[in-house]
């Protein structure tokens, strides 16, 4: 939900600065900018749509200087436009902001009855114009930024440059993430260790609450009470943090790609090759737990819904799920024995995070499962589950939602057995069972090409219903998230058993009925389902293995996966979901990896 960057550089920067911007563009690309440093004065570039506009102006209008900060925004306050892009800048600074300023009106109602001027719709603006006002009362710019920062209520990552100041950037981390990179008489910043993998493998963290000086020279860090303070310098992995799409032509095809060796690492992280006793985290502790408490958005949560089967059923653990923005709000009953489970891709999932400090003090165990081990929530999670997916760029979640199910299900394996629910016997052959996923979900992938061609059809539809019960509910579920978000078609997901309830009047011969079944003990309930849709006319596509297809006789279309367990069943059948978005979209033309009007980590409210 917005990139920034900044460089301190030895030569230019605005290229710099473009590039780490291409890394970040995941966060948004309703618009993008730049501001540099010249012979002292500030100057800046900026373009609505994607970076490649940005690029362009750059071409035609280079900016020079070497201390930049850049911007790739997803937008809140006031639609994309120039005037909105960041960097937004008045007198003597300029800023570049991810985040939310939730006292803006009355900032920007103090400062226009002092007789500033703005010049767009966003809170960010009441930023830099709070800055200049404090540099305007002589204060120098370390102070003012310092200042201004005092003032800001909400959740920010920002970077402050200032006129006159070739040596200087003001940075600040408050519910949004922020690193920082060291490099050889450089530095740098961004919203995440991905946007410099380019430039550096010596990052910084900075802490919640922190705020920054740096200098080419180096790195000052204050805490949240303008303490001076040391945050560690880590090194990462450079190689992991460089991204491309290795060949293929979109981020979600290589991502949805590297599904199999995905599932293997973190299979092999947890269940080490061969061996049967998990490798967790120590502090998991199932046996005290009385109840667990899963809380996640979108996709994530979609795979909580699908493990609540399984910590059910595997471990007689009571489970309630709740998605991240809705449970903030309630006023949960909570106990010391309570687990909190929160499941990010991201782990700056703004509604999660909250979900998970609005819990924390609460319950006994608050653990994450994110893919992001540096992130925000891992941070403040007591036990963190790394997924081991590797960075997914994609907009659409592919390889973090199978990984997330794979890690999900060997927690519930090992809950039932430390529960004593689950007999050696049997946790063993539900292990085997997942170690075989890798296998399957590429038998599933195989089947891409009678996707595509089936797709040509589904692509002129103008709405879809996706069907499926128990764990193939959730999965229904996913593949109409999936379709919505990158094709832009209406879809929506039931349980199978509830279509009679209502949906059902929404059949007719236009609307495609995808049905996930595979011949599991639900199979039959299913398939009398998706009769009651056939009897009406509806075009069904049937999701299911050579048996169920044989025994659902004659359905207008269908596609085959490999038969599987009933554990790994929804890890194999997430791969038809996501391929039936991907090709739908690419018959329609839509952007992919960029879907109109999202960001791939969600880190406002
Ligand atoms: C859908 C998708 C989103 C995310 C959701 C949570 O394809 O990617 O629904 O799953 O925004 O994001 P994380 O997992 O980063 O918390």
């Amino acid at each position: 939900m917005c990139g920034i960057v900044g460089v301190l550089g030895k030569h230019e920067v605005s290229p710099i600065i473009l590039d780490a911007l291409k890394r970040l563009e995941y966060r948004g690309y309703d618009s993008a900018g730049i501001a540099t440093v010249n012979r002292g004065q500030l100057d800046r570039r900026r373009a609505v749509g994607k970076l490649i506009n940005l690029s362009d102006t750059l071409v035609h209008e280079p900016l020079p200087g070497r201390a930049g900060i850049g911007h790739t925004r997803w937008a809140t306050h006031g639609g994309p436009s120039v005037a909105n892009a960041h960097p937004h800048q008045a007198g003597r600074v300029a800023v570049v902001h991810n985040g939310i300023i939730e006292n803006f009106r009355a900032l920007r109602e103090e400062l226009a009855a002092a007789g500033a001027h703005f010049s767009s719709e966003t809170d960010t603006e009441t930023i830099v114009q709070l800055a200049s006002h404090y540099l305007d009362q002589g204060l120098t710019p370390v102070q003012a930024a310092r200042a201004t920062l005092k003032r800001l209520e909400g959740a920010f990552a920002l970077a402050f440059l200032f006129e006159g100041e070739e040596d200087l950037i003001v940075c600040a981390r408050r519910g949004s993430p922020l690193c920082i990179g060291h490099g050889e008489g450089e530095m740098y910043l961004g919203s995440d260790a991905i946007a410099l993998g380019e430039l550096t493998d010596r990052i910084t963290y900075l802490e919640e609450g922190d705020w920054a000086i740096l200098t080419r020279s180096g790195l000052q860090v204050f805490d949240a009470e303008d303490q001076q303070t040391s945050r560690p310098m880590t090194r990462i992995n450079a190689a992991q943090a460089r991204v491309d799409k290795s060949g293929h032509r979109h981020f979600m095809a290589k991502e949805m790609a590297e599904q199999p060796a995905v599932l293997k690492a973190a299979m092999e992280a947890y269940a080490g090759a061969g061996s049967e006793a998990l490798d967790l985290p120590e502090g998991l502790d199932f046996t005290s737990a009385d109840r667990l408490i899963m809380v996640a958005c979108g996709t994530a949560y979609y795979a909580c819904q699908v493990a609540k089967y399984w910590f059910e059923q595997f471990a007689g653990l009571p489970v309630e799920i709740d998605i991240a923005s809705e449970y903030r709000y309630r006023a949960p009953v909570l106990g010391a024995a309570n687990m909190a489970l929160f499941v990010s891709q991201s782990g700056e999932t703004a509604d999660t995070l909250a979900a998970l400090r609005h819990v924390a003090p609460h319950v006994g165990q608050v653990v994450a499962v994110v893919n992001v081990p540096t992130s925000s929530i891992a941070r403040e999670a007591s036990v963190v589950l790394p997924i081991h997916a590797g960075p997914e760029i994609g907009v659409a979640s592919t390889k973090a939602f199978t990984a997330q199910l794979q890690v999900l299900a060997l927690l519930a394996l090992q809950a039932g057995l430390a529960r004593g629910r689950l007999s050696a016997e049997d946790y063993r052959a539900r292990l085997s069972e997942l170690r075989a996923a890798p296998g399957f979900v590429a038998q599933a992938l195989d089947r891409e090409e009678e996707i595509r061609r089936m797709t040509e059809v589904l692509a002129k539809a103008r709405d879809v219903l996706f069907l499926g019960r128990g764990v193939m509910y959730p999965l229904a579920l996913e593949g109409a998230l999936k379709l919505k978000e990158i094709s832009y078609i209406h879809a929506e997901a039931h349980a199978a058993g509830e279509l009679k309830h209502g949906p059902i009047a929404l059949i007719d011969e236009d609307l495609p009925v995808i049905v996930f079944a595979p011949h599991d003990a639900l199979f039959e309930k299913t398939v009398s389902n998706m009769q009651e849709v056939m009897a009406r006319q509806g075009k069904v596509l049937l999701i299911s293995d050579a048996r169920g297809l044989v025994e659902a006789g004659d359905v207008p279309f269908t596609l085959q996966m490999p038969t599987v367990p009933d554990l790994i069943a929804p890890i194999v059948y997430a791969v038809p979901a996501q391929l039936i978005a991907y090709h739908t979209a690419l018959h329609r033309g839509t952007d992919v990896d960029q879907p109109r009007n999202l960001a791939k980590s969600v880190t406002v409210e």
